[in-house]
């Protein structure tokens, strides 16, 4: 049986760091992100954060903590995007802070539904509810 000691977590010090800094980004400072910043997301997660491109997801609406953590992964390399990669390299705290606070305040645009499949559709719901998503991801 491994000793407490033996026990490594997080696993790098790099997890450890980001971690660290994902406590830390509450203190920072807020400020507003700059037009050039904005205009170089929005290229590729659409109009005020409204993905209009089928793998990229929308940032707006999303909960502002969620945006500020996935943002801290990205940049310190935990989460991998080849397509972002770098691109939030020199980002400081206090400009992922106003990211994602000016991207969680802006208004998510409903995407008009496709044709439902209604076998798959109860499927998926009741899957849901046996598999408790619900408990993170809210009711709907
Ligand atoms: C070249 C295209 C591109 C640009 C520019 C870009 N992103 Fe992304 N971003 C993506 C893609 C694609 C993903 C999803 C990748 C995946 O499937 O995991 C993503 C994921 C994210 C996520 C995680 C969202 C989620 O729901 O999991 C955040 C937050 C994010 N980007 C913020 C930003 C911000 C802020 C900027 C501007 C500083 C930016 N991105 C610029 C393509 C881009
Ligand atoms: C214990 C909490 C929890 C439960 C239960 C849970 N999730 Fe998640 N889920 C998360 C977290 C936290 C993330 C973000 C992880 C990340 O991107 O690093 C996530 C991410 C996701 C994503 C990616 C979203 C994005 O924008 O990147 C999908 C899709 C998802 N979950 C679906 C589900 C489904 C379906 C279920 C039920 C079968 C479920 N989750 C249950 C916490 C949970």
């Amino acid at each position: 049986m491994p000793s407490r000691k033996q026990v490594n977590f997080p696993r790098s010090r790099r997890a450890l760091a980001a971690v660290a800094l994902l406590y830390s980004l509450g203190s920072a400072q807020a400020q507003q992100p700059s037009a050039a910043q904005l205009s170089l997301c929005m290229a590729c997660h659409g109009p005020q954060g409204n993905s209009q491109m089928a793998t990229t997801p929308s940032l707006a609406g999303q909960p502002q903590v969620f945006l500020e953590n996935q943002m801290v992964l990205i940049r310190e390399g935990l989460r991998d995007i080849p397509v972002m990669k770098g691109l939030l390299d020199k980002v400081t705290d206090p400009e992922i802070v106003a990211l994602a606070s000016y991207f969680s305040a802006q208004t998510p645009v409903r995407q008009p539904s496709g044709t439902v499949d209604n076998i798959v559709y109860l499927r998926g719901q009741q899957t849901a509810r046996t598999m408790l998503c619900a408990t993170c991801h809210l009711p709907d």
